[in-house]
């Protein structure tokens, strides 16, 4: 299959191309503000299938349906989740994901036979474009092969896609560079994944809410997971991953330790470092994240950095920092790109 890119400058030229496949049951890459999608149509279970397919993903684990305007998110409940409304008038378009119970009109290929559902509604142009002019809710999964990193640009999605689907549209680099906040409203609320919404934005409309204990730490044997993508091995680069959490110089000075001791192996070593931290590295290879100050900045980098990393790495060394706001969005990913192999300092 030929994979052709198109630019979203004209979002409605790109819509209807997109749109025309999405109707055909066909799948399509798309922007959001969070990472690209692979997007089916979501009422359509056939269609659902060819997203496993392409990215190679274990089908017990269950989809997002987007959709492009909040009252198109009801029908697919069965019944109106609590919170919703405040929520969505606080955060949507956004990047927060809701789930409560699914109504019947959601095939089970969405779901992976769970009787919940998650919908979200992207603040991105091109992708409600594209929404709109199919006409059904998208189902979509990030537009990378299972286990890779996320793709913030369409380069990366063409990395992993090229030749398993026919389109991908191209609206540049992804705003916040992490997957949505994944929020679920059956029982108390309670986050399974950490995003750019943050649990402290959450709490301010919530007053409180939850955090599932899969976000920090490794599934324990048998433990069931709240969400299914959790027990998966994720955002994973060839290279091994290790994570040294501390204030900039000491964290430095021991990631400086590890470097020098994986080069006297051979080992082909980088750096994914904090601006605040780039003096203590002398003239080992670094690659810089962003600043500690706004860890927003580290999450748009971190998917792009492990990709380019990966190619010329057999070690990635990474700070880590503390988990308020988005920090937290960024140690979930982090620690799991590397196998939760973390230190503290
Ligand atoms: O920002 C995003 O959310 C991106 C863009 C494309 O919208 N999408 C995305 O989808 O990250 P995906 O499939 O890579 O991650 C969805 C996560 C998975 O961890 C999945 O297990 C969880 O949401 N999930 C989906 N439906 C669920 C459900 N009914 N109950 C529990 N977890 C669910
Ligand atoms: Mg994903």
């Amino acid at each position: 299959m030929n994979t052709s890119v198109i630019p979203t400058t004209d979002p409605t030229k790109a819509a209807t191309q997109g749109a025309a496949i999405i109707r055909a049951g066909g799948l399509v890459a798309f922007p959001t503000e969070t990472v690209y999608g692979l997007g089916a149509n979501g009422l359509d279970g056939a269609a659902v299938d060819r997203i496993f397919e392409a990215k190679g993903r274990p089908n017990d684990n269950p989809l997002i349906l987007h959709v492009s305007r909040k009252e198109d998110a009801f029908p697919l409940w069965s019944g109106e989740p609590p919170f919703a409304r405040q929520l969505m008038d606080t955060f949507w378009p956004g990047p927060l994901t809701l789930i409560y119970y699914r109504s019947a009109i959601v095939p089970d290929e969405v779901t992976a036979g769970l009787d919940t559902v998650a919908v979200r509604m992207p603040d991105s142009e091109a992708a409600r474009a594209l929404i709109a002019a199919s006409g059904v809710p998208i189902a979509a999964p990030s537009a990378n092969l299972s286990g890779k990193p996320s793709p913030t640009t369409a380069e990366h999605v063409l990395q992993d896609m090229d030749g398993r689907i026919p389109l991908i549209l191209d609206g540049g680099p992804c705003r916040y560079g992490v997957e949505s906040t994944v929020l679920t409203l059956v029982g108390a609320p309670t986050i399974l994944r950490p995003g750019a919404v943050t649990k402290e934005m959450l709490a301010a409309v919530l007053g409180e809410v939850s955090l599932a204990p899969s976000v920090l730490a490794p599934l324990g044997a048998g433990e069931k997971a709240a969400s299914p993508g959790m027990k998966y091995k994720h955002y994973a680069p060839n290279a091994q991953v290790l994570v040294v959490v501390g204030e900039a110089e000491a964290a430095a000075r021991r990631l400086s330790a590890l470097y020098d001791e994986f080069t006297a192996q051979k080992k082909r070593v980088a750096i994914a470092a904090t601006k605040e931290a780039l003096p203590f590295y002398g003239d080992r290879r670094t690659a810089l994240m962003g600043t500690r100050r706004d860890p927003a900045t580290l999450c748009s980098r971190l998917f792009a950095l492990l990709r380019e990393l990966d190619a010329s790495s057999d070690v990635i060394l990474s700070e880590g920092v503390g988990t308020e706001g988005t920090g937290l969005a960024f140690m979930n990913r982090l620690l799991r790109s590397a196998g939760f192999r973390v230190e503290y300092v």
